[in-house]
């Protein structure tokens, strides 16, 4: 993976609540032709607030609220899950939401010291668009069961949905979880073994899910995030994850935004 561990808006310092107002463009032009950007300077609520209305509006997330704490919590140091120190492969948020959140933020405010805790992200739109083009059909036309629920327990009802769907507008989303498709499940327990026909997908979707994270694992940009900066990419396009990490401290705070209307 390629490591980055900067801005790459030109954002920086102080001042970006003032600095967005002035140039609301800049950051959405970037996650247009990246896939992501990071923000920093990002020093309190006004500032994340800012951050969020040049892409949007927050959108309520599996537990209802608009902020989502990412910290490890006893309880869930066996599952691949946002509140454990463990390994999470590649994903998009959302997937039973309808449509899942344009965008994610992750504004971090303690990051882990030593290594790990990157968050990793990768065009798998553009990737999995460009295989075989009978694969590409599949991938278009074949509905898969995306819960709307996580291991919080709550969330909405899921939704029916290809990996590559067609919005009205013509364009086209992408939904894709490595855990559902090998494991049936989004925060599996670390030591899962699922049989075949218990998966979304059978064999062809964990091939699928195998494929995509060899690519990922290749490919991804590995982003560090500073502290006080906000990471924003595009979730109907990239994939993201995150590599394990040890520092119990790190911290972020996750958002949802929808670029739709209210
Ligand atoms: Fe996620």
């Amino acid at each position: 993976m390629r490591e980055q561990s900067g801005m790459t808006t030109g954002m920086t310092h102080t001042g970006i609540t003032e600095r967005l107002r002035n140039d609301r463009g800049a950051a959405v032009d970037e996650v247009r032709k990246t896939g992501f950007t990071v923000i920093e300077g990002v020093e309190d609520q006004e500032d994340l607030d800012s951050v969020i209305a040049a892409f949007g509006h927050a959108i309520p997330q599996y537990d209802g609220s608009l902020a989502y704490e990412v910290r490890a919590e006893p309880g869930f140091e066996g599952r691949a899950y946002s509140k454990s120190q463990n390994e999470i492969r590649a994903h998009t948020e959302a997937p039973g939401w309808q449509p899942p959140p344009s965008y994610l933020a992750l504004w971090c405010h303690t990051q882990a010291r030593g290594a790990g805790g990157e968050t990793c992200l990768a065009d798998v739109k553009r990737y999995v668009t460009n295989l075989d083009p009978s694969l590409v059909e599949r991938l278009r036309s074949r509905d898969i069961q995306w819960s709307g629920t996580n291991t919080s327990g709550t969330g909405s009802a899921g939704t029916l949905a290809p990996i590559l769907a067609r919005t009205e507008s013509g364009g086209e989303i992408l939904r894709f979880s490595y855990n559902l498709l090998t494991s049936g499940d989004y925060d599996p327990p670390l030591d899962g073994e699922v049989p075949e026909e218990r998966l979304p997908w059978g064999r062809f979707g964990r091939d699928l899910a195998h494929r995509v994270h060899e690519y990922f694992r290749q490919s991804a940009e590995k982003i560090r995030i500073p502290e006080n900066a906000v990471l924003v990419w595009d979730n109907q396009r990239m994939a993201h994850a995150r590599t394990p990490y040890a520092d119990g401290r790190r911290h972020l705070t996750r958002y949802w935004i929808s670029a739709g209307e209210r």
